[in-house]
């Protein structure tokens, strides 16, 4: 029986079981995902032992994907773009590393809102944390021509330009709103909305062009704020637990040799379970 679970301090919260036992049971797959806690000076020594402990390999969730990252021997391009590492695997009984955010959010960027792509405009990302830099790096890799990063702390969007290169610049955070109107895609990776909390305060008033796409990486609620704006004003919005859905299909291939499909219905038990829990 293949094992697998998910790490992190604390670990409580985390929807990775949900998914992972959705697909094992929907694919027949006998093998089994838990979920661990993990404090960050035990993390290193888990992750050399994972295989002992008969784990195939294991999700790492916050504040464990920067170790992860260090303690791998093999990492992939996103997970060395971003500095950190959410789903390790063994091969040859070597550390393997990815960062499947990237993946998560470009496939379902891809399937909910396609025609992104044929927008010839720049891309406006609010934020500036570890989730922008999985998700430029994902525009960047897509061939997009410019990514306009904002944050409320200006030294950290710089940081993340610097580290990406010249497509990749940096706008004031008061001059968000500005940004928005000239962006083909917008995507908050901020945690401000999240349970609610905070508001961007971005002005989408002057969006002339319908074809805009808004997407946000919170998803709870799973329409936020700015979603809701977007969506009275006709733009197209892509919401995060596609993300979260769709982050989880390589690390499920890696571990039970088997790629996994985002179904309606699995999406529909993470949105009931996240009902559940308001
Ligand atoms: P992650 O790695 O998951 O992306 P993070 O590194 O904590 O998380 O990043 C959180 C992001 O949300 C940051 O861009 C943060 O801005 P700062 O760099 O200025 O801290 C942003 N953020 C959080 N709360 C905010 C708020 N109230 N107003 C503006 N930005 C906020």
């Amino acid at each position: 029986m293949r094992k697998a679970c998910v790490i992190g301090w604390p670990i409580t919260h985390s929807r990775s079981p949900m998914i992972h036992g959705y697909w094992l049971k929907q694919l027949g797959i006998d093998g089994t995902y838990g979920k661990v806690a993990v404090k960050p000076e035990e993390a290193r020594a888990f992750l050399r032992g994972l295989s002992a402990a008969g784990y195939a390999g294991c999700n790492v969730t916050v504040p464990l994907k920067e170790i992860a990252f260090e303690t791998a021997v093999e990492k992939d391009a996103s997970a060395v773009a971003v500095g950190a590492a959410n789903t390790i695997w063994i091969e040859d009984g070597r550390i393997c590393a990815a960062n499947t955010d990237t993946y998560g959010f470009m496939m379902h960027l891809a399937l909910s809102a396609p025609e992104w792509s044929e927008l010839d405009k720049p891309v406006l990302v609010l934020g500036a944390g570890g989730a922008a830099r999985a998700i430029v790096y994902g525009f960047l890799e897509a061939g997009i021509g410019r990514v306009v990063v904002t944050n409320r702390t200006r030294a950290r969007a710089e940081a993340l330009a610097a580290h990406f290169g010249a497509r990749v610049v940096v706008l004031d955070w008061e001059k968000r709103s500005q940004g928005a109107c000239e962006a083909g895609v917008i995507v908050n990776t901020t945690t401000i909305g999240m349970k609610g909390e905070g508001s961007l305060g971005l002005d989408l008033s002057s969006i002339a062009d319908k074809r805009t796409v808004v997407a946000d990486i919170v998803y709870v609620p799973l329409e936020t704020e700015l979603l809701a704006e977007a969506r009275r004003r006709g733009l197209r919005t892509v919401d995060g637990l596609g993300m979260l859905l769709h982050q989880a299909v390589p690390g499920f291939e890696k571990w039970f040799g088997t790629r996994p499909v985002v179904t309606p219905e699995l999406r529909d038990l993470i949105v009931a379970d996240l009902e559940a829990q308001r």
